[in-house]
């Protein structure tokens, strides 16, 4: 597989970094990517399929919070199928223009992977319905009365789109993917199997409860799973014997702030936030945002996706509440009963 950095998607610093110092870690066939089983299995067959058929596969679009493997996935598509990936983003994209022009350089049988596609703005997804649909790229010349349309073909390429919220994509565009797939938070069992590869790439000595330790407050996601085991690493190497037993991963990570059901100390902020800010809520997610100084989609796409998968807030029609599990993982009574905020519902939402 060849890759092609179109233009940095430059959203998210940390994420660039974190994203270099894991080349090495990304897994780079199916084979080798863990868990979610039955997207794998679709993933086979189809590229199986497309292979035999000797086309490109259809359109791939991957839905799921940060870090659950929708890059990775995209390039281990591009390289099963032996092709060049071309790599772009949602807001890198400004004009039909921009998007025309990388069109325009595909050959067959390419990837083009756009990351955080549902910031795509409304004239570039224009420019991209044809394409998808049927290779063609539509191009107005001249302004006004004057103006001409004309039709250009497009090589026979693969989109991958993917996308931290599902919800934001146009009907639309989500209807001319070939194959939607959502990526769910990953088993403790699978995350244990992430830590121990990442662990042979990186040369840590660790063994199966310290990688189960590592796994188990990873918060469902490998990116994090990996961020965790080269802390505990530093940690083994300082303070211990270099060795990741299941006490060095728990101190380890009880140095570093983890908690024991993987909450960092942002994530437990926003709880203790709802808790003890709101009474526990309902409270709308802006007013919550605004109280942990994060912005809105940093709580709804990165904190809040875990805390409901594990039963700690609910979302209501009111705003988020905590749940008991909330008020018993910190420690704390809720009130007997939980007043109302008095603000009409949604207004914040
Ligand atoms: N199934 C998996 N098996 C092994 N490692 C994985 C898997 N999924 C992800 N990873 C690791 O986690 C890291 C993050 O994955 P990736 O960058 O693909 O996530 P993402 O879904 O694209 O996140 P974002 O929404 O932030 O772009 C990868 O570098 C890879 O090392
Ligand atoms: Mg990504």
């Amino acid at each position: 597989m060849r890759e092609e950095l179109l233009s940095a998607s430059g959203s998210d610093d940390e994420r660039i970094v974190e994203d270099r110092d894991e080349l090495g870690l990304r897994p780079t066939s199916l084979d080798d990517f863990v868990g979610q089983e039955q997207l794998k299995a679709h993933l086979r067959v189809m590229l199986q399929a497309a292979r035999g058929r000797d086309q490109p596969m259809g359109h791939l679009l991957f839905a799921g919070p940060p870090g659950l493997g929708k890059t990775t996935l995209a390039s281990i598509i591009a390289n099963e199928m032996d092709a060049t990936i071309h790599i772009t983003s949602g807001p890198a994209l400004e004009k039909g223009g921009d998007l025309a022009a990388i069109l325009t350089k595909l050959e067959d049988g390419d990837v083009l992977f756009i990351d955080e596609i549902h910031r795509l703005a409304r004239p570039v997804e224009e420019v991209l319905y044809p394409a998808m649909e049927d290779f063609q790229l539509d191009l107005v010349l001249g302004k006004g009365p004057a103006a001409r349309t004309m039709r250009l073909p497009v090589a026979k390429f693969t989109l991958i789109g993917a996308t931290t919220r599902t919800g934001l994509i146009t009907g639309p565009l989500r209807d001319r993917f070939d194959y939607p797939a959502r990526l769910d938070f990953y088993e403790p069992k699978e995350l244990q199997s992430i830590v121990a590869r990442a662990s042979g790439i990186l040369d840590v000595s660790i063994d199966e409860q310290g990688a189960f330790e590592i796994a188990v407050r990873s918060r469902g996601t490998p990116r994090i799973a990996n961020r965790l085991l080269r802390q505990v690493r530093d940690f083994a190497e300082v303070e211990r014997n270099g060795i990741v037993t299941e006490d060095v991963a728990r101190d380890g990570l009880e140095f570093f702030g983890v908690d024991d059901r993987g909450l960092d100390k942002a994530t437990r902020a926003l709880l203790l936030s709802l808790c003890n800010m709101f009474n526990g809520g309902p409270v709308g997610l802006k007013t919550l945002s605004i109280s942990v100084s994060e912005p809105v989609e940093t709580v709804e796409d990165v904190y809040e996706p875990y805390l409901i998968q594990q039963g700690l807030i609910m979302r209501t029609p009111k705003g988020r509440v905590a749940t008991a599990a909330a008020w018993q993982h910190l420690g704390m009574t809720p009130p007997t009963a939980s007043p109302d905020t008095g603000l009409p519902p949604g207004l914040f939402d």
